[in-house]
């Protein structure tokens, strides 16, 4: 059976989640709730099932569940938590909008993210720059973007769309996120990278050498590198060099664009892969774009980051607040109406262009029914949305 939602599409058969008709790798457990989590939409699936559907003969904590419903949301991409929902002490349910075999089933009564997702608003000149760097790296001069913002700025939805431009350009995206505990393998963003292109580009001299090879195995191996600390320092370059020439390599053969999304939360030696990387992308068909929020405080994270960013083959993009005239297009978008002058002048002054915050308060004053600027201005309660987004996405 093919399950399709947003932009989606669950093929349980197949053991796979596309999206955008390119498949999304999930590890088995996560794939197997979301794919049990969409089969039984219609109720909420409480702890207990998923303990004994997912883990019949071992007995696993809490912390394995979150773990796989946190690796479910970043598959969908579903940070607010509006797709894949919690019940405290109850379980999960699923709550898109799902076609099945051609008929629509609605799930519960959350609306979901994709009917009210607009197209990608205000930022024609990122999108310009982006594609341009791709056509470039198409010559064989590769390029390094480094995206920061806020959060909820549209970091990630930019990114999505130098995937699709990508695409259109017949270079091939391929995307890993950094994880914001501290449970991810080292170096798991280029682990997902590699994973994926060999994936791909199965029996295409995909096979990685060995040092390269070693850093697959970090998910079972913490820190490859703890185990011999003599030879620490000389694997660590091996490592940093073949990873670099591999991923090289392999976009001479089919040009590429990396995309590591929220980069505030990588571990040290992916940062330090990256610069690597970044240092020999300079001749080659690749295009490494990065998004990360502002580093919090300086301190090593800060300034690897800055190092980055100060390459001569890199460029920054730096995003803030959407145009009043793309606000006011994304809130009518999202609210599905247009609106009264005063209220869109509201949001503008509320939000300033905050993409996030702008379909949070458009979706609150959906909910309460009112479309007027006094709604706008008391939606969110009195810290206003976009200190309660900012902390919620921040805290
Ligand atoms: N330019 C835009 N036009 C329309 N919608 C947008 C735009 N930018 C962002 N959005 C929407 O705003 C929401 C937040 O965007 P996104 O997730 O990309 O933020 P982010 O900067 O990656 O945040 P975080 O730091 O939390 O990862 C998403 O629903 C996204 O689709
Ligand atoms: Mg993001």
């Amino acid at each position: 059976m093919i399950y399709r939602f947003d932009e989606f599409e669950l093929d349980d058969r197949a053991g796979e989640l596309r999206r955008e008709g390119v498949e999304v790798r999930m590890a088995p457990k996560p794939l197997a709730l979301l794919t049990l989590l969409v089969r039984e939409r219609d109720r909420v699936v409480g702890r207990r099932e998923i303990f004994a559907r997912l883990w019949p003969d071992v007995a696993v904590t809490d912390a394995s569940l979150s773990k796989a419903v946190a690796a479910v949301r970043r598959a969908l991409d579903d940070r607010e938590r509006r797709v894949v929902r919690t019940f405290p002490r109850r379980g999960h349910r699923f709550c898109a909008a799902v076609v099945e075999g051609g008929t629509v089933t609605v799930g519960p009564t959350v609306p979901t993210i994709d009917p009210e997702r607009t197209r990608l608003l205000g930022r024609g000149d990122e999108v310009r720059l982006m594609n341009g760097f791709l056509a470039d790296a198409l010559t064989g001069r590769g390029r390094l973007v480094m995206i920061d913002g806020g959060a909820g700025i549209g970091k990630t939805r930019l990114l999505q769309e130098a995937a699709k431009g990508a695409r259109s350009q017949g270079i091939v995206p391929l995307s890993a996120w950094c994880w914001d505990t501290n449970t991810a393998p080292t170096c798991w963003p280029w682990v997902q990278l590699i994973r994926g292109y060999m994936e791909r580009f199965k029996g295409r001299d995909a096979q990685p050498p060995p040092a390269v090879r070693r850093l697959l195995c970090a998910e079972r191996e913490p820190d490859p590198f703890t185990a011999n600390h003599a030879s620490e320092t000389e694997d660590r370059v091996r490592l940093l060099d073949a990873t670099a020439q591999y991923l090289k390599a392999a976009s001479h053969r089919q040009p590429l664009l990396l995309v590591l999304d929220d980069l505030q939360w990588a571990d040290d030696l992916s940062l330090r892969v990256l610069q690597v990387v970044a240092r020999v992308l300079e001749d080659a068909p690749l295009v490494v774009a990065c998004a990360h929020r502002d580093p919090p405080s300086p301190g090593e994270k800060h300034t690897r980051i800055a190092g980055l960013r100060g390459l001569p083959q890199a460029r920054r993009c730096s995003l803030s607040g959407l145009s009043r005239s793309a606000t006011r297009e994304c809130a009518e978008a999202v609210a599905g109406r247009t609106l009264p002058s005063a209220v869109d002048e509201a949001i503008w002054r509320r939000t300033q262009g905050h993409p996030l915050e702008i379909y949070e308060v458009v979706r609150a004053l959906r909910d309460l029914g009112t479309w007027s600027a006094p709604a706008v201005r008391s939606v969110g309660g009195p810290r206003g949305a976009e200190g309660q987004i900012r902390g919620r996405l921040e805290g």
